[in-house]
């Protein structure tokens, strides 16, 4: 067969859902020739690697279900053909092993779900899930590393990345197990030094955290040939999923949520599908209407879409590779899955985890009191946290009109902020002054940009902080954690 017929013969099929489930069985595609998928061509006909970067930003048995999802997109992207050295995983790794893991070694990542913890690559593990080597990775820049396995996404111009993040996140920032914590603008001037570079043809990232959408809102450029869907839209948390009290909760020995809903609705569809016929779009829909909770959005998020929305129409298979076993599943667009009663808010799952905990540890133990005062401190870091950027709000704005100052939301298309110096300085300042803002703080991004966005100096930061916190009790993590800013 001629490499001109091979190709169209291949576009065809590639293009066309229909054709590809009734195609001559002889008709092999060209990338079955390699007896793998590591390598394929593409609808150009060129040799193409696909890579995957897969993080998991949080630690810690109440966070299980970020690793968890984690683990389970390794597996789906490895049942698709993709090869270790071309998935990279970051995960903190301190559940499987956990005294807190009712079954040792083993993670699952849904109710009856098998372990998707064997075989995923300990790749950057622990203290080397940091904010610099992730950015070193996605920029193949081996030098730039510290510690770690090494592999870097080596991509060349005619590669296709896959990227997926699952964390606790706020307005503009995501979480990471180490401090700092990563600020959107800072991942966008890596993606498009990443496209200067001209190291892949396209990319998809798909992003779950609380106010995911601003990350990319007003800041991913539609030139850089990046696909991003993100689990909830600027302003609302994201939710966890396969939690102690859902319908479809977890078994009985775990505390915890066991997924979050946007990233077990993807892995879900992935992994039945043939994902030679099922393209971009057609899952952010499937996934969109899971986790919009049956359209009420009570126990539910807005899925969205940024970047190139030409990419949408693009076959997952470019991205994961398909499941073999999965070759005579066509896309259909059905609505099957299982429903959900009720998720939990990413911000609520800890304390979900922690009373569960408390619960149900026999009177008098070490468990039953540890779990307690878990739960008493999350709850004053809460109040102090809420407490403290309530009353820089009325120091700097009075108290009529400072929560509408802070909780101003700027219209669709327009960032977070516009100085992202200013809001670093900001999340400093109050730091200093305040303590850690820590995992649930991060829902403050806002108010601090805001405050930038209201013109506010430096200098009249630094005051209303230390006037402001001097008279709220202190906050409990704020000799665990230290503060989060870079
Ligand atoms: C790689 O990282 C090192 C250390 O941060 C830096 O000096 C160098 O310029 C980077 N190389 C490239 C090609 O970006
Ligand atoms: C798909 O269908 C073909 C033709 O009926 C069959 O030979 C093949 O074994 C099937 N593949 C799978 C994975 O079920």
């Amino acid at each position: 067969m001629s490499r001109v017929l091979a190709v169209a013969l291949l576009a065809l099929v590639l293009c066309s859902p229909v054709l590809a489930s009734q195609a001559d069985p002889i008709l092999k595609l060209p990338s079955d020739r390699y007896g793998t998928y590591f390598n394929w061509e593409d609808d150009e006909g060129l040799a193409s690697t696909r890579w995957a970067v897969l993080i998991a930003g949080s630690s810690g048995f109440s966070n299980y279900r970020h690793q968890a999802d984690v683990c389970h997109a390794y597996q789906t992207l490895k049942k698709g053909g993709l090869k270790d050295e071309n998935i990279i995983v970051f995960m903190y790794d301190d559940i499987a092993n956990s005294e807190d893991n009712p079954r040792p070694g083993i993670i699952i990542n849904h109710p009856e779900g098998e372990d998707v913890y064997a075989g995923v690559p300990k790749d950057y593990v622990g203290g080397d899930v940091t904010v610099d080597n992730l950015f070193a990775v996605l920029l193949g820049n081996r030098s730039a590393l510290s510690g770690g396995s090494g592999k870097v996404v080596d991509s060349g111009p005619n590669d296709h990345i896959f990227i997926y993040y699952s964390d606790h996140g706020g307005p503009g920032v995501l979480g990471m197990p180490t401090l700092p914590y990563l600020y959107a603008i800072d991942l966008i001037e890596v993606l498009k030094k990443k496209h200067a570079s001209q190291s892949y043809k396209s990319m998809v990232f798909y992003l779950e955290a609380c106010e995911s959408g601003s990350i990319f809102e007003g800041l991913l450029p539609k030139h850089l040939n990046i696909y991003a869907t993100t689990a909830a839209n600027a302003d609302e948390s994201s939710w966890g999923t396969y939690c102690p009290g859902d319908l479809l909760g977890p078994p009985p020995e775990y505390y915890t949520c066991l997924g979050d809903l946007y990233s077990v609705s993807w892995m879900e569809d992935s992994d039945v599908h043939n994902l030679r016929t099922e393209t971009l779009k057609q899952q952010y829909n499937l996934v969109k209407t899971r986790t919009a909770a049956h359209g009420l959005y009570t126990f539910g998020s807005h899925v969205m879409q940024y970047g190139d929305p030409n990419l949408g129409a693009e076959l997952l298979y470019s991205y994961m590779g398909s499941n073999p076993a999965n070759d005579n599943v066509s896309f259909v667009d059905f609505n099957s899955l299982p429903s959900f009663s009720r998720a939990v808010n990413q911000r609520d799952a800890d304390l979900v985890y922690f009373w569960n905990k408390f619960q149900r540890s026999p009177e008098g133990s070490r468990k039953k009191h540890e779990s307690q005062k878990q739960m008493f401190d999350v709850i004053a870091h809460r109040v102090h946290v809420d407490n403290s950027m309530e009353a820089i709000g009325k120091l700097l704005f009075g108290s009529d009109q400072s929560l509408e100052t802070l909780r101003t939301v700027r219209p669709a298309g327009q960032p977070l902020v516009d100085d992202w110096d200013c809001l670093k300085s900001m999340v400093r300042t109050f730091e200093t002054y305040c303590g850690s803002l820590s995992q649930y703080g991060m829902r403050h991004m806002r108010s601090l940009a805001n405050i930038c966005n209201a013109g506010i100096n430096k200098e009249r930061m630094h005051v209303v902080s230390a006037q402001a916190c001097e008279r709220i009790p202190p906050n409990p993590w704020s000799s665990i954690h230290s503060g989060f800013s870079a």
